[in-house]
């Protein structure tokens, strides 16, 4: 099958990388330089042709802009054969205001919330909090635009910066605000056809900047798969209360989505919550989740695509870290155009058990090599036998790479390492 993926980052390289493995052929545009170099051996080419001016059996699309701007619409009007929803389920990550009524029409639990235009009634709401505070922006943000605090003043703060339109511009005068919720937080993402849903294996994303989750919110710095802490009942209730009544109600509103939904989800006292939902793969979680399937990706998503799903994802018991290296200064204003380094000749890759994914990479004209071109750069996936393992080998690779101030979190999997080890020694016990 030939495969036309849509994007440029480590997500999208993983995904090309995951559909190559089982001998399809893969384009991707607009792809990135690291994308042509790296895994040579693997039937993988990039293209700067508009996605429209390209012939495959399957368009898969990446990344939420495309998709919010009606990129498989567009296509599916000249008869392709689409992975993503059109531009009416693609509401569902690209307003946060849609979304959250969504879940309200369809009784999934959620933090309580209230929707502002106006600055003296958001205040209002903030008044009527108690625990903390979390304000985001109604538009696209990257998964910058969400600030969370135990204090009042800062929550104030931002509320302003944002409905003045001074931190996000127009994406920032809508705003959601919400009570915080507590709990360990992973992401679900299953696969759709509109009418059947397949989930799968759950990931945990590492979202703030710094270790400890410390800093501002980012796209996302690593993650590990799968979820240590989730149980399959756990887990089949996620599926029931949180995922599949979103079906119902898209049925009702006319909308026939194929696609990913992502269920980003907090495990509070009270059950599993939605935090947020996103209307594609992940990043970084995709690359932390697809080394371990071992059915056909393009077949499970050929079926959701043309409105026949029926394949079961089978995923071995592998464990894979994932590591996310940025650019310094990542999310606010990354420094960019900097050479990057590699020890060995680690871009010539066969595709293993240790990987290297190309995000935010150039070409300088005057120079060989690659260059830092946006705030994630690369990404490296691990898979081993267990958590520790794979930890291991993500750090060591990074360790052979280097660009000026490269900036990662060295805390990424330690909490599934520590449950892996307490699971081993009560097996002792
Ligand atoms: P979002 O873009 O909505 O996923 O938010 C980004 C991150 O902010 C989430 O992954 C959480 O870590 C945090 N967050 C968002 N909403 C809440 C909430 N209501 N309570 C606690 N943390 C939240
Ligand atoms: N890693 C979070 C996201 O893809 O939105």
């Amino acid at each position: 099958m030939k495969i036309c993926v849509v994007g440029s980052g480590a997500r999208e390289h993983c995904l090309a990388v995951s559909f190559a493995k089982f001998s399809n052929s893969v384009v991707v545009t607009p792809g990135n330089p690291g994308i042509d170099e790296a895994y040579k051996s693997l039937q993988i080419s990039t293209s700067t042709l508009d996605p429209t001016d390209i012939e495959a059996d399957l368009f898969v699309i990446g990344p939420e802009g495309p998709l919010s701007e009606g990129i498989s619409d567009k296509l599916r009007g000249q008869g392709k054969i689409v992975f993503g929803p059109g531009k009416d389920g693609a509401q569902l990550e690209s307003s946060k205001i849609w979304m959250k009524n969504v879940l309200k029409e369809a009784s999934i639990p959620t933090a309580r919330f209230g929707e502002f235009k106006e600055f003296e009634p958001a205040k209002d709401f903030l008044n009527t909090l108690k625990d903390g505070y979390v304000i985001k922006t109604d538009g696209l943000a990257a998964g910058k635009g969400v600030f969370v605090t135990r204090q009042f003043d800062s929550a104030l703060r931002d509320l302003k910066d944002k409905m003045e339109g001074k931190s996000f511009g127009q994406a920032g005068r809508k705003v959601v605000i919400e009570e915080l919720m507590e709990g360990r937080e992973l992401s679900v993402m299953a696969l759709t056809d509109g009418k059947n849903i397949v989930p799968l294996t759950p990931a945990v994303d590492a979202k703030r900047c710094f270790d400890n989750d410390e800093g501002p919110n980012t796209g996302g710095m690593g993650a590990f798969s799968p979820a240590e802490f989730i149980d399959d009942r756990t887990l089949d209730l996620v599926l029931e209360k949180c995922i599949e009544p979103i079906l119902g109600v898209f049925k009702s509103r006319d909308i026939n989505y194929r696609g990913v939904l992502y269920a980003g989800l907090m495990l509070t006292n009270e059950g599993p919550k939605i935090v947020e939902f996103n209307v594609r793969f992940g990043d970084p979680e995709t690359q932390a989740i697809l080394p371990l399937l071992d059915t056909d990706l393009a077949s499970l998503i050929y079926q959701a695509a043309s409105g026949k799903l029926t394949e079961e994802p089978k995923f071995n018991r592998n464990k894979t870290v994932n590591i996310v290296l940025s650019a310094h200064g990542y999310p606010d204003s990354p420094q960019l155009g900097d050479k990057i380094y590699f020890d060995d000749d680690i871009t010539d890759l066969e595709p293993g058990d240790v990987k290297l994914y190309f995000a935010g990479v150039a070409k300088n004209p005057d120079d060989e090599g690659l260059f830092t071109n946006s705030g994630r750069v690369l990404s490296v996936s691990s898979t081993k036998g267990t958590f520790k393992e794979a930890r291991e080998a993500a750090y060591d690779q990074i360790s052979k790479i280097s660009f000026d101030k490269m900036h990662f979190r060295s805390d990424i999997g330690k909490v599934a390492v520590e449950i892996e080890s307490q699971k081993q020694n009560s097996k002792l016990l």
